[in-house]
């Protein structure tokens, strides 16, 4: 079945789809989660395996998102039910809505610690500050109480006034001018930590592999990493397709978003890994690694805060466009689902997550000691959404595609009903019916130690 609701909105010009959707790629998971995650689990080899996961696994169920999106044109669970009418494949969508909820949940918190980043270059000086000075510095602000929630409701505020508005013109235009200013303020930084003493040591780090290193957990977080940075695996993309044109070559627009954000990645560890070594951290530093280690380089520039102001702004958008996106997987649902008005499905998806959000900021505080399996609630909302929920959901969206879905249906829409080529349509059938699942459900299996081919 197809829906053929010509009134549905769609994105402007091809490089505003484009840039929207690598908006939504792009974001604090390639300049903030990639490094601590690469940091904390083994350096290059862990390099590897992500750009592998991306290839092999992440790009491909971005193109299955991308044809269930167009198809469709409809949210993330109502695509489902239009593909597959009067079967429970929606349980995906609603999977995926739920994440969506999870996921800002603990993103707004570091997207409020950006804003405050942008305050302090504005209002303090970052030059003759020690490590040790920005360590306890970041854990004063993160542990307190009103100033992190305070950045918290602001960022949900502009979220909400975008979304509510709705996405297009905004979005694409400031996305238009705002990536390219990123790569450039990217290149420059990467430049100053690469000349900074013992710059090796980071290089080292990051491109020479320890497969000693490597064990089932460490599958698991580099898997959930490369969903997570690609925005697949909840229906994001589902969302976002909807709205590109028929003309769209999804293919193409699917590959050209996988490598910008793995090159905007590598980017973050050779602006990051340098710095670290140079500056004695640990690179296992965690959460905080980022904060700690680029207002370092900040204060060894000339001009440091206009660095570190622009910076941090820019990491702020980057935030911004990647959590309209997690917005609007929430708000086209219930606008379009629950039939309410998209100003109050927005209003309902803003509040419902600043809750979430404003606990996960005290558990770096007050609630530090209420745990979980040992993970803080922040700790929580990360390991379930990035390490179970989308591996997870983007197994269920290969199944979907590779085995329910015809596959003439499925060639038309990523050919454009054959104007386009996709010269591995077998192979990519393939890698969907049977490799990415299997893979998927290999490294889960192994994780909850039903498998034990790996040392864990
Ligand atoms: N990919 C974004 C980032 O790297 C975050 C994000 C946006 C996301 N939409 C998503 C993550 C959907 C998972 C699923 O920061």
């Amino acid at each position: 079945m197809i829906n053929t609701d010509t009134t549905r909105v769609t994105f402007g010009s091809r490089i505003g789809i484009l840039l929207a959707a690598a908006g939504s790629a792009v974001g604090l998971g390639n300049i903030w989660r990639f490094p601590y995650m690469l940091g904390s689990n083994g350096g290059a080899a862990f390099l590897l395996i992500y750009i592998f996961c991306i290839i092999f696994l992440g790009l491909p169920v971005m193109i299955a998102e991308f044809y269930i999106g167009r198809h469709s044109k409809s949210n993330a669970a109502g695509a489902f039910r239009i593909i597959a009418p009067g079967t429970k494949w929606s349980v995906i969508g609603y999977i995926g809505v739920l994440a969506a909820f999870l996921i800002l949940g603990f993103y707004f918190v570091i997207a409020g610690w950006t804003l405050e980043y942008i305050f302090q270059s504005v209002t303090e000086t970052f030059v003759d500050k020690s490590v040790d000075d920005f360590r306890v510095a970041l854990s004063d602000f993160s542990s307190g109480i009103f100033r992190p929630v305070l950045w918290i409701i602001i960022f949900i505020a502009i979220n909400h006034l975008i979304v509510s508005t709705g996405v297009k013109k905004g979005i694409e235009r400031s996305a238009k001018l705002l990536m390219p200013l990123l790569f450039v303020i990217l290149i420059i930084l990467c430049v100053r930590s690469l000349t900074l003493p013992g710059a090796s040591a980071g290089l080292d780090f990051l491109f020479r592999p320890d497969f000693s290193k490597i064990n089932s957990s460490v599958l698991l977080s580099t898997m959930g990493q490369a969903f997570f940075s690609l925005s697949v695996g909840m229906g994001c993309m589902i969302t976002y397709s909807s709205y590109f044109k028929d003309t769209t070559n999804l293919q193409r627009t699917a590959l050209e978003v996988t490598l910008i954000d793995a090159m905007i990645a590598i980017m973050a560890g050779v602006m990051i890994f340098p710095a670290v070594f140079s500056f004695g951290i640990e690179p296992t530093a965690g959460v905080e690694l980022v904060f700690i280690t680029l207002p370092n380089v900040f204060g060894k520039m000339f001009l440091s805060n206009f660095w570190s102001c622009i910076f941090f702004i820019l990491l702020s958008v980057a935030a911004l466009t990647s959590t309209i996106s997690l917005h609007e997987v929430a708000t086209a649902y219930l606008h379009e689902e629950m039939k309410i008005t998209r100003k109050r499905a927005t209003l309902f998806v803003s509040f419902g997550v600043l809750t979430l959000a404003i606990l996960s900021s005290l558990s770096f505080g007050i609630l530090k000691d209420f745990t979980l399996l040992g993970l803080t609630f922040f700790d929580l909302l990360d390991y379930i959404t990035a390490k179970l929920m989308l591996p997870f959901g983007g197994m269920l969206i290969c199944i979907f595609v590779g085995w329910r879905v015809d596959k003439k249906i499925l060639k038309a829409e990523l050919t454009n009903r054959g104007s386009v080529a996709f010269y591995f349509f077998t192979i990519y059938c393939f890698l969907i019916r049977y490799i990415a699942p299997a893979a998927i459900g290999f490294v889960f299996l192994n994780e909850l130690g039903l498998l034990r081919f790996l040392k864990s």
